[in-house]
């Protein structure tokens, strides 16, 4: 399963792209390269310590606690993300009632997290899920052990996905029988190519998505609904 910002918009999280997507409001140069962390890596951790605060208002939707059972009973269904706020990890523990989780039962977290830092100079990665305080660079969170600036554990335009995660997806992407794909505008590679891989290596891919997008040419069905009115129902 691949899924996208889509599937978080019925819990309150705003997706990228469309009438109310982020990209409207905010230029992604600004705040989502690694060019504006340099630049200005206040204003950059002043945007994600708006965002780690708005995801951490939100639930997880009845189409994650759907998937996440999914996941736990079968134990062979994977989620592949391009989410980074947590609700499909959030759900699944919720489901487990533990938040000890096996790597299979968690969720492949392409474009990293909102509730992790790395530092800019030993890169060490660290859960985080405090408030950020970016009124000043003085006040930026700073690394434990090597003092240098912390930044989000995302991956911003122009930077590599972790080759690791790519590889175990489009492994996924060559086994699959089926790959359901949720709540994506499917126009940002290499995480939409998993889609479009698992479709050439004979998987029947089912869209969900209220619009059409560029994978609807090659899955077999798509489903013209949210990820509440639809994913529970076709699991
Ligand atoms: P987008 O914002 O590009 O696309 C969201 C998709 O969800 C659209 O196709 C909508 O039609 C669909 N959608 C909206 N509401 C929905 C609902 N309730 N149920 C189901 N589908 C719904 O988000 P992504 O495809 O996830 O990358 O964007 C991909 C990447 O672009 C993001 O991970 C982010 C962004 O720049 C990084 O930050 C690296």
């Amino acid at each position: 399963m691949l899924t996208g910002a889509g599937v978080s918009a019925e819990s309150g999280v705003p997706t990228f792209r469309g009438e109310t997507g982020l990209w409207r409001d905010y230029r992604p140069e600004e705040l989502a390269t690694p060019q504006a962390f340099d630049r200005e890596p206040r204003l950059v951790w002043e945007w994600y310590g708006w965002r780690r605060d708005l995801v951490s208002k939100c639930e997880p939707n009845d189409a994650h606690v759907a998937i996440a059972e999914r996941v736990l009973e079968s134990g062979e269904t994977r989620v592949i993300t391009q989410n980074v706020d947590g609700l499909h990890t959030q759900a699944a523990e919720a489901v487990a009632e533990s938040s000890d989780l096996s790597p299979l039962q968690r969720p492949i977290e392409l474009h990293g997290s909102l509730f992790r830092t790395r530092c800019t100079a030993c890169g060490k990665r660290e859960a985080s899920h405090a408030p950020i305080d970016a009124s000043s660079e003085e006040t930026l969170p700073r690394c434990a052990a090597c003092s240098a600036l912390l930044r989000p554990d995302v991956v911003w335009f122009g930077e590599s996905l972790d080759p690791g995660l790519l590889t175990e997806s489009f492994k996924l992407a060559g086994e699959i029988d089926v790959c359901l794909v949720v709540g994506t505008s499917a126009v940002v590679h290499p995480a939409a190519s998993i889609a479009f891989a698992a479709a050439d290596a004979g998987a029947v891919v089912i869209e969900i998505n209220p619009e059409a997008t560029p994978l609807s040419s090659v899955a077999r069905v798509s489903l013209r609904g949210t990820a509440t009115e639809v994913v529970r129902g076709i699991l």
